[in-house]
């Protein structure tokens, strides 16, 4: 269990004792001033006013019902009724102890493991991975490694766009380029350019346009040719997918591709299961779900189109299509989607409509990880100086060129395969983090000296502070097995409050798997790096005047603290490195 659970629970344990009904949450928190203590329980106030009780009172009747003898060595009541924990120094290295010997650093496995599908990239094929995809991609990432992390079952879902109408004229696009001799990777091999070509076709030639509109016919009745080439199409499209998902070091694989195309021989069901039930009714040809409970102002209801005026199904009848599968055939128990803020409505209308039809249970949770855009200093959306969207791919390459110069002119003497290797962790880690460290809902703008920079918040920073522990460790020349036997001591108050923050590790990871929050995480690892600073500065370690004791028990708490900015970058995504 993590320090503040184990506090908490002794708290709510008192609180009931003192007569206060389970409705009144302890509100346990870290302080933020060493003087209030190590924690604060801030729950008496409110309960004394539903009590209609002195707060101060209430404060000191929890008090003596709290059983934290030897745990803590000062409670006291504060202001209103606040009351402050003061943790036992030998207690605390006690718990640290513990904590250093589990390999998750304190993370428990979850009580009941969820099996939770993770939505996320999802790019639509017909165009090069761009700028846009690059917050869905690496988010969702997070949450894949932060949930396994805490034991759950984690099942990656790449929805991504791969059926519509732009295929026939893609596909007649690669129907002429094969006639002509170019063979398919090289036809394909940038998209953007394949797209163009055949766009320009299909409004300059009226004979391609109408091989084109005959092409999504034949697709979609399932005519074998048709079929080959889109599947050429989607090959070529995914390999250039996979690509950048190696370049970014995210876990997406083949496997876990189930675009829309996957759905297509549900949609009648979808629909006539929503017409069975009423949900779905004719609206101008169209079949239609009218969501009382997304009515506008006027007390509207909201318009979900299931299927078109023409029979055509829709993005939103192969997301309920999804749905239905993900409970069904992969026994979801929990679905998260990393998509754009601006799918919102169409979320909404998703995750009501398969409520309403019965298809998702009650207690599972479908949450929608909305994220913002990534903007350029203009403040619109990011693109070249050209005004053309930005493609992951050359975004990547110029985050490790850019990562190379700025390491080679602060150590113009590393070998050439070293600064490579550093400019691929620096050069990506950056990028990832200035992304996961925003908060997710927010747009921010595209910074490529505030991500690479040293200073602040970002991946090199943290690269960097990691590097250093792992310098001092080597210099220390101690021993994991040596390290292991040393005890921790816990005097000085930068040595306390590292303790403190190393103690709030299990606590950060919990709230991302719950809240699919990363930038808590970053904020964390932040938060633990400069307290490791300001420990490092106060408290030395390998000078001669440091006793044998004292080096010892900070050998410890250095060692424990890169452990955890370890596994942090690594949750996020992002490399450390030995030296830099
Ligand atoms: N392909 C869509 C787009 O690029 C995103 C799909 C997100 N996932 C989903 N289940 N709707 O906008």
């Amino acid at each position: 269990m993590s320090l503040k659970s184990f506090l908490s629970a002794k708290a709510a344990k008192a609180m009931a004792a003192a007569g206060i009904p389970e409705s009144c949450p302890p509100h346990l928190n870290s302080s933020n001033k060493p003087e209030f203590g190590d924690f604060q329980i801030n729950g008496a106030m409110a309960a004394a006013k539903l009590l209609k009780a002195n707060p101060r009172d209430l404060a000191a009747s929890i008090i003596e019902h709290l059983e934290l003898d030897g745990i803590c060595s000062n409670i006291e009541i504060a202001g209103p009724g606040f009351i402050n924990l003061k943790l036992d120094t030998q207690w605390l290295a006690g718990f640290l102890a513990e904590l250093d010997t589990s390999e998750k650093l304190g993370v428990l496995p979850a009580e009941n493991p969820d099996t939770v599908v993770i939505d996320y990239s999802s790019p639509n094929v017909a165009k090069e991975m761009h700028v846009g995809h690059l917050r869905g991609t690496i988010l969702g990432d997070n949450l894949v490694r932060v949930l396994q992390f805490l034991g759950h079952k984690v099942i990656r879902q790449n929805h991504i766009g791969d059926w519509g109408t732009q295929f026939g004229m893609l596909i007649a696009e690669l129907e002429d380029q094969l006639a002509s001799g170019v063979d398919a990777a090289m036809g394909l091999g940038d998209l953007e350019v394949f797209y163009r070509q055949a766009k320009i076709h299909f409004d300059e030639d009226p004979s391609f346009a109408d091989r084109a509109r005959e092409n999504v016919v034949k697709l979609q009745s399932g005519d074998e040719r048709c079929l080959e080439l889109w599947r050429k199409f989607i090959d070529v499209s995914m390999q250039h997918a996979q690509e950048n998902y190696d370049k970014l070091g995210v876990t997406l694989t083949q496997e876990d591709t189930r675009g829309e195309s996957a759905y297509n021989d549900d949609l009648v069901a979808v629909v006539s299961e929503l017409k069975a039930q009423n949900l779905a009714v004719e609206d101008q040809g169209a079949q239609c779900v009218f969501i009382e409970e997304l009515a506008d102002k006027n007390g509207d209801p909201s318009v979900f189109i299931v299927q078109k005026a023409g029979g055509g199904y829709l993005y939103a009848t192969t997301d309920l299509a999804a749905i239905r599968f993900r409970v069904k055939q992969l026994k979801a128990t929990r679905v998260l989607y990393f998509i754009d803020v601006r799918q919102s409505l169409h979320m909404k209308q998703v995750f009501a409509t398969a409520r309403m039809a019965g298809w998702v249970p009650e207690s599972m949770e479908l949450l929608h990880c909305a994220y913002g855009t990534i903007m350029g200093e203009d403040g619109k959306p990011f693109k070249t100086r050209s005004g053309d969207t930005v493609k992951l791919s050359d975004l990547l390459d110029e985050a490790v060129q850019r990562a190379g110069d700025l390491v080679k002119s602060k150590n113009p003497e590393l070998a050439d395969d070293e600064v490579q290797t550093i400019a691929q962790a620096v050069g990506i880690g950056a990028v990832k983090y200035a992304d996961l460290s925003k908060t997710r809902t927010n747009d921010y703008v595209f910074d490529w000296d505030s991500m690479l920079s040293f200073e602040g918040n970002t991946a090199p920073y943290l690269q960097y502070a990691y590097t250093r522990i792992q310098s001092i460790l080597r210099r220390a020349e101690v021993s994991e097995s040596e390290l292991a036997r040393f005890s921790f001591l816990i005097n000085e108050p930068a040595e306390r409050s590292l303790a403190l923050v190393i103690t709030q590790f299990a606590d950060v990871i919990e709230q991302v798997g719950e809240r699919a929050m990363p930038h808590e995480l970053c904020g964390y690892l932040f938060d633990i790096s400069g307290r490791f600073m300001s420990f490092y500065e106060s408290c030395p370690i390998l000078k001669d005047s440091v006793s044998s004791e004292d080096r010892e028990s900070r050998l410890k708490l250095a060692s424990l603290t890169s452990r955890i900015i370890h596994q942090g970058l690594e949750l996020l995504g992002i490399q450390t490195l030995e030296r830099m």
